[in-house]
């Protein structure tokens, strides 16, 4: 219990779910069936695409099987390399290791936490074959650079829009800047059906290559059951797809309220010496899906230690992601050692870095109760 609130605890994050929702949910139970089973998918991926601004739209049951499929669609295996930013979850770069390819991991942008252009140009080899740049917490990166040089060494880009549904960059929707865009509707974001995913794209062979991927290597409306590749079983349920509807129906809503949110910590956050909130860039929206705050290294206190001491007092909080080439699983890796030694940005944010509650249900109250424990901590850190 918060006592000065008298409420519960206050989550890191959470939906918003309405009546809406659970009209759609239950129409989809009772009547998404025989003759209609798609029906929910295919107004998803229709209304989705066109808020967008994109050709296709598959849904999907995660995005990590969005960034999966992407790479196998773009014909990617061993020998080949992917650029992934350092500072990301993991499963950015896990699915590069499922095709049998090579994460190699370059620096983030010191403001905007997204992937710096000039590191993945420092990345690039003869073997590099793509990119993916990831929105980090609602934010974009350069787009322009990093697209600029894709372009010139002829990589393919991923964009890995799982946190940004909403986001703008130059007034171009988030997921609509590569080869493909993926995104997560994992509870925890802005956009939810629970668990799943969405994979865009204008290339029509793209498309057709993952329609045939994700269903066990046959063609689509195949209906003798006929397999032409060992392929896989990435799709998402009607269920999720009426949920994802209802959401994306109200997707200026669920974004208003996000940067609603950021305002509110802003106000109470914005002025305090030693710390910086997420930065947006002039000619970018961001939705601000995790707030998040980096703590100066002068204040001596870790995020490990951050966490702890609201958990304390009943703020929940997380970790800004660890260095991806300072995990077990990445860290015998030669290019982890090379990230270890050049990814300064990486490794100096991380550690002091955590995201605040930042939950769609959040009230102003609550906000306010987390800022006044975090400068508590803060002030009481360095003594
Ligand atoms: C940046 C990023 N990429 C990919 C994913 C994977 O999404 P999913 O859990 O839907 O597979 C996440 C999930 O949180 C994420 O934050």
């Amino acid at each position: 219990m918060c006592k000065e609130l008298a409420v519960e605890r206050i989550p890191i994050s959470g939906p918003s779910i309405t009546q809406k929702e659970i009209d759609y949910v239950n129409d989809a139970v009772t009547n998404a069936w025989y003759g209609n089973a798609n029906m929910y998918h295919e107004r998803f991926e229709k209304a989705f695409a066109d808020y967008l601004g994109v050709c296709f739209a598959v849904s999907l049951p995660s995005c990590t099987s969005a960034i999966h499929l992407s790479l196998l669609a773009l014909g990617l295996g061993p020998e080949d390399e992917v650029v992934v930013p350092d500072a990301t979850w993991i499963a950015s770069a896990a699915p590069i290791n499922y095709v049998g390819a090579t994460p190699v991991f370059a620096d983030i942008d010191s403001k905007t936490w997204c992937l710096s252009a000039e590191s993945f140009e420092e990345c690039i080899t003869a073997n590099t074959r793509a990119v993916i740049p990831v929105d980090l917490y609602g934010n974009m990166p350069n787009m322009n650079a990093i697209r600029d040089v894709a372009q010139r060494n002829e990589v393919a880009v991923i964009e890995d829009a799982a946190e940004a549904v909403g986001a703008e960059y130059k007034g171009k929707k988030a997921g609509s800047f590569g080869d493909t865009g993926v995104f997560s509707f994992h509870g925890s974001k802005t956009l939810t059906t629970g668990e799943g995913g969405m994979l865009v794209t204008d290339r029509e062979d793209i498309y057709r290559r993952v329609l045939f991927l994700r269903d066990h290597g046959r063609r689509p409306g195949d209906k003798m059951f006929w397999n032409t590749e060992v392929a896989y079983k990435y799709k998402m349920s009607s269920m999720q797809a009426a949920l994802g509807l209802a959401q994306l129906e109200r997707i200026e809503e669920l974004v208003d309220r996000k940067r609603e949110i950021f305002s509110w910590y802003e106000q109470e956050l914005g002025t305090i010496e030693g710390i910086v909130l997420n930065y947006e860039a002039p000619d970018t929206k961001s939705t601000y899906w995790m707030v998040t705050v980096v703590v100066d290294k002068e204040l001596m206190i870790t995020k490990e230690q951050i966490i702890e001491q609201a958990s304390q007092r009943d703020v929940d909080c997380r970790p800004f992601f660890y260095p991806l080439s300072s995990l077990p699983p990445y860290k015998e890796l030669k290019q982890a050692t090379f990230a270890r030694q050049h990814n300064y940005v990486s490794y100096r944010v991380s550690p002091y870095a955590v995201n605040l509650p930042s939950g769609l249900k959040i009230k102003e109250a609550e906000v306010r109760y987390a800022s006044a424990i975090l400068k508590d901590i803060l002030q009481h850190s360095i003594r």
